[in-house]
């Protein structure tokens, strides 16, 4: 059968970073504060000059390059953001023009934290469906732009960045021994809008809005959401947690993470956490943390390896695969 496989995967960073101290004299906050409820130490920022579409292009390029490949082998590009460049035309088609591609197609997917989770879970059925045999896997976002910077329980907790996937059809035994994108198992429910939303829209306000959160609420919903779907991903998989090499879990806070993984059984040690270096980077920051992971040398071919989000909407999901 065929299998989605990683080929190659890249991120690229704002030069900015923002230290907690640096909001001190902003808002009424403190490090230790932030450190204690979330993790965070630092987050990247854009400038002006850096956008969702130039962070992705980067990361982009840079996937490329580790999969020794070059625009023209791409058939699809999938962003997955909630920070578009603009509300259209798509950014993954801004993406494309940058990388000087005019073949193939682009679209974005819009699922907020949960966006790369959705987009690798919608690349691989192209693969197998036949419609895409290469497809760069973009998160990018730049939520810097969508922040009330006057409200000390949102502002700390974002940051600005973008990674990348190369996706290749190949061959497999259709066994849990292929590489590739094993099992996925995806989830939304409307009813959760209020606790974690943008204000403002094209349809509604004609502007864009700032991001507003009931943090509290989020957090209790959070642990529960992320274990049933990664139970329903091990269920279609026939694993358990301790076959797993690898848990890259959306980077919110690290006390959901901590939470999520006892609840699960995954051993302290495979959790890959960069939300100290990154902060929440919404659709990036599961593609952001592989990165990390694969260029410390911890992710290594043939690894198992389970990606998860959770966020607005609610929206949440996990992606089983073997790099
Ligand atoms: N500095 C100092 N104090 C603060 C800050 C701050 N930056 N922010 C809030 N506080 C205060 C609050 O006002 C509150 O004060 P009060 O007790 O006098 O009312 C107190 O700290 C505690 O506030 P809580 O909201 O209860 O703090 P909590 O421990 O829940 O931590 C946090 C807040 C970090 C937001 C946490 O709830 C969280 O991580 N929630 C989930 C976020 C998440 O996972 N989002 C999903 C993905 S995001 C996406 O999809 C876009």
């Amino acid at each position: 059968m065929i299998r989605s496989v990683v080929r190659g995967n890249g991120a690229a960073l704002p030069r900015r970073t923002m230290k907690n101290a640096d909001f001190e004299g902003m808002v009424e906050t403190s490090d230790e504060w932030i450190v204690q409820r979330t993790g965070i130490r630092q987050r990247h920022v854009a400038a002006d000059d850096e956008t969702t579409a130039s962070l992705g292009e980067a990361a982009a390029r840079a996937a490329l390059d580790s999969a020794g490949m070059t625009p023209a082998d791409i058939d699809l590009i999938i962003l997955a953001t909630s920070t578009p460049n603009n509300t259209f035309p798509a950014t993954a088609v801004e993406i494309q023009n940058r990388l000087g591609m005019h073949h193939g197609f682009a679209f974005d997917m819009q699922a907020v934290c949960s966006g790369f989770v959705y987009a690798v879970a919608t690349a691989d059925l192209y693969i197998r469906g036949g419609l895409a045999r290469r497809v760069l896997v973009i998160g990018s976002e730049t939520f810097s732009r969508i922040l009330d910077w006057n409200d000390r329980s949102t502002c700390v907790l974002f940051g600005d960045g973008a990674g990348a996937l190369v996706l290749e059809a190949q061959e497999g035994a259709g066994a849990i021994t292929d590489r590739g994108v094993l099992a996925a198992s995806l989830r939304s429910d409307g009813a959760h809008k209020d606790k974690l939303f943008v204000d403002g829209g094209p349809s509604t306000t004609g502007t864009v809005g700032h991001l507003r959160m009931e943090g509290r609420e989020v957090f209790k919903h959070a642990v529960g959401m992320i274990t049933d779907v990664i139970e329903a991903t091990f269920g279609e998989a026939g694993i358990t947690a301790q076959d797993l090499d690898w848990f890259v879990p959306h980077q919110a806070n690290k006390r959901i993470i901590d939470a999520s993984a006892r609840k699960l059984g995954i051993a302290e040690e495979k959790v890959v956490v960069t939300v100290d270096l990154h902060g929440n980077t919404s659709a990036a920051s599961v593609p952001l943390a592989l990165s990390v992971a694969v260029a410390d040398g911890r992710i290594k071919r043939g690894d198992l390896v389970l990606l998860e989000a959770m966020g607005g909407g609610f929206t949440w999901g996990a992606v089983l695969l073997r790099w």
